[in-house]
């Protein structure tokens, strides 16, 4: 590079580094949520809340006619009616003492109370050591070295957060009613060819059905 160069290929620099991608790092204290004694579902039990109390994290009781069942869920701390924002198992609730915990192998396991396994989430080999409910409403799950594996942010269920990016291949599913938190009848997708597609589908096949929005912006 000669000299005269140097000063534009400085500028281009300060312009491209807002643009960068920010690697959001952790740290120990950021580790509000730990299992190494498990999170046991019970009524009344408090959740665990983010630093400013915007968010909480828990089992969240479901309201039900059948026998106590709950929602492994983020939901609003501050409002007065808790509108959850996230759930792990809308699709099998978790009876009274489920657990949340650490598996052998480091992985955050919800299990019910005979120990099926009714939710785990996907992650790529790391071991897990603690996880983060944020003020944004971002569930984390860190490593060892306290980074990211899994975030709740990038699984969303049927709601989207200020702050939170809808990437291309996911999608939102509907609830099945306002107290049910079974899929429902509705699915945005945000695909991998670049279109925002709203379809509803038949239940219980869940196929997708002709698709009564697009945006049609492929690629
Ligand atoms: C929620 O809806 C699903 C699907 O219709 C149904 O199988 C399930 O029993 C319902 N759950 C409750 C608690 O009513």
């Amino acid at each position: 590079m000669t000299t005269s160069t140097l000063p534009h290929f400085c500028c281009l620099l300060l312009l491209l580094l807002p643009l960068l991608p920010t690697v959001s790092s952790y740290t120990e204290e950021d580790c509000n949520i730990r299992v190494d004694k498990p999170l046991v579902a019970r009524q009344n039990s408090n959740p665990i809340t983010s630093r400013l109390e915007e968010f909480a994290f828990g089992f969240h009781p479901l309201e039900s006619e059948k026998e106590n069942q709950f929602l492994l869920a983020v939901w609003f701390y501050k409002t007065k009616d808790p509108t959850i924002v996230w759930s792990a198992n809308g699709n099998k609730p978790a009876p009274e003492n489920s657990e949340l915990r650490l598996s052998s192998n480091n992985e955050f396991v919800l299990y019910d109370d005979e120990g099926k396994e009714l939710w785990k989430p996907p992650r790529k080999g790391s071991k897990s050591i603690c996880a983060t409910i944020r003020d944004n409403g971002n569930l984390v799950i860190l490593d060892e070295q306290y980074k990211s594996i899994w975030e709740s942010f990038k699984e969303p269920t049927d709601t989207i957060l200020p702050g939170q990016i809808l990437s291309t291949n996911t999608r939102l599913r509907s609830r099945e009613s306002e107290t049910n938190y079974s899929k429902g009848r509705f699915q945005l997708s945000f695909q991998i060819d670049g279109n925002f597609v709203l379809y509803s589908l038949s239940m219980p096949s869940e196929a997708l059905q002709k698709a009564y929005f697009a945006t049609g912006t492929r690629n």
